[in-house]
């Protein structure tokens, strides 16, 4: 049967719950996905319950698909080898040296993935670009190719992901639109046919949107770019929502119920998080000042500004309230970057933590499904100092004993059902509430904290 072998490399948040989905959508193809990351690949192997990545439904999946049309490998070039269609679904993290350092796009796992992929073929592929890069690495993927390997025939299609972490399953079971990008040739239209085909297994036509390669690669930036415009927007109208009286909730409910504006993604917060906004403005920003565009450039960069801003705010309202206490304690509850994760990547959480535990403040946290190691890595990582003042909780009672406020970072649903009455007899002195995702009723705690806030109050 022709192009049914599947390889993805990268079996991270998007390799391994899209080829899981695909796999069990398409009981005729045959799937790989490998990692350069053996542990990974391991954990994928073991337990459905400790898989790498946390993600309601995955289990589920992952035990139906795992071992039948689903398979995890640490055997690269082998898998490569056999494949009709290679994913590229590694990371593409900002660059930390070098021309457009802190703002372009690190391609070099994607460029390692196509030396491989053209030193190990040894038959015609359709390489899939799955990882977020910038405008025109399709085209660099080629050039790579085909510098290596001039025997075979490669075409390079551009399909970015749309999932979303905490409702990835539900998102590649029914996602708004898929989008698959490619040459404008006659092999270029053969190789999207193909690969649409793969999506046509379980969603209708008009889901599936095709364009050129370079629409395809703008496209998912410029995606990303609306949705934390939309969040930084809201953000913004928070802080003068404090100055005049207006609440954000009811302004969002407002704003969001005209149709032509929608009311998704209109919820004030702390800040976004997350492995992929923060990093694809800025890939936006450094591809327009490249292109010498630095009034678009700017206009975006300021979306990455006000979430900023945000985060310092957030941290001035604390400082501003236990200012006079002598040692004060925190209570952060919440480390992931969104409920129904255990991805902290970006998480406004560290930023609030390193200010605090820089300004001498003794921070606690709990996250349900965080681990230790994680949340003293993602400090360590910034070099944060006086790493001794942080303690890690199982539970929120042990978080919240003897501290003098509580902070809800991550909206997670159990927050909302606290006894926070109780909550504050374990406290030393219940000085502050702040709800960093407006999840709370205000009036549900007002009594109960000598200062109780959310982020427009
Ligand atoms: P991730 O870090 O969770 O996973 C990437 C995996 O690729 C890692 O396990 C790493 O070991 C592996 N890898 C890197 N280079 C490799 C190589 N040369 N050979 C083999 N394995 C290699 O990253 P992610 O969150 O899955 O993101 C992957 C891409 O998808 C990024 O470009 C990201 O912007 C994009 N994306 C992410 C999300 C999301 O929600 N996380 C959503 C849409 C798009
Ligand atoms: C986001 C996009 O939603 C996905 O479509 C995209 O595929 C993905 O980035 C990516 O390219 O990586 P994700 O970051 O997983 O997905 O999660 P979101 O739901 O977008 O939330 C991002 C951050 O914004 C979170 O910290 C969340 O709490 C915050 N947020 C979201 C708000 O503060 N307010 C809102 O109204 C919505």
């Amino acid at each position: 049967m022709k192009s049914k072998e599947i390889c993805c490399i990268g079996a991270g948040y998007v390799g391994g719950p899209t080829m899981a989905v695909i796999a069990y959508n398409c009981p005729k193809y045959n799937i790989t996905v490998v990692d350069s990351n053996k542990s990974r690949i391991n954990q994928w192997n073991g337990p459905v319950e400790n898989l790498p990545i946390y993600e309601p439904g995955l289990k589920e999946i992952i035990s139906d698909v795992r071992d039948k049309n689903l398979v995890f490998s640490d055997k690269i070039e082998e898998s490569i080898k056999k494949a009709d269609i290679i994913f590229i679904a590694v990371n593409t993290p900002t660059k930390t040296d070098g021309k457009g350092r802190g703002m372009a796009a690190d391609l070099t796992n994607v460029k390692k993935c196509a030396e491989l992929i053209a030193k190990s073929s040894s038959s015609d592929k359709i390489i899939v670009e799955k990882s977020t890069a910038p405008v025109g690495t399709g085209e660099k993927i080629k050039t790579v190719l085909k510098s290596i390997n001039s025997k075979n025939k490669f075409q390079v299609v551009s399909n970015p992901e749309f999932l979303a972490e905490g409702t990835a399953i539900n998102d590649l079971m029914n996602p708004d639109r898929v989008l698959i990008g490619g040459e404008e040739s006659r092999e270029g239209f053969e190789a999207v046919n193909t690969i649409a085909n793969i999506y046509k297994q379980w969603l209708p036509n008009n889901k599936i949107i095709l364009t050129n390669l370079w629409s395809s690669e703008l496209s998912k930036l410029a995606s990303n770019a609306f949705l934390a415009q939309r969040i930084s927007s809201i953000n913004s109208l928070s802080a003068l929502c404090e100055k005049t009286g207006a609440k954000i909730n009811e302004v969002s409910k407002s704003v969001g119920m005209d149709s032509r504006i929608g009311s998704k993604f209109l919820q004030s917060s702390v800040g976004f998080g997350g492995s992929c906004f923060k990093k694809d403005i800025l890939n936006l920003v450094y591809l327009c000042q490249y292109f010498n565009l630095p009034e678009v450039a700017e206009y975006w960069h300021n979306v990455l500004k006000i979430n900023e801003y945000q985060k310092e705010r957030f941290f001035d309202k604390i400082h501003k309230s236990l200012k006079d206490i002598k040692q004060p304690t925190v209570s952060l509850l919440g480390w992931a970057f969104k409920k129904n994760t255990n991805d902290s990547r970006e998480s406004a959480s560290i930023d609030i933590a390193k200010k605090l535990l820089e300004n001498n403040y003794s921070v606690n946290v709990y996250d349900p499904m965080v681990n230790d190691k994680t949340i003293i890595d993602d400090l360590n990582n910034l070099s944060v100092l006086n790493l001794e003042k942080l303690n890690i909780f199982s539970t929120v009672e042990e978080a919240v004993q003897n501290s003098h406020a509580i902070c809800i970072l991550t909206e997670w649903d159990e927050f909302q059902s606290l006894d926070y009455t109780f909550l504050s007899k374990l406290m030393q002195e219940a000085i502050l509430f702040l709800d960093g995702r407006n999840i709370i009723q205000k009036d549900r705690v007002a009594k109960i904290f000598e200062n109780t806030q959310s982020i427009d109050t």
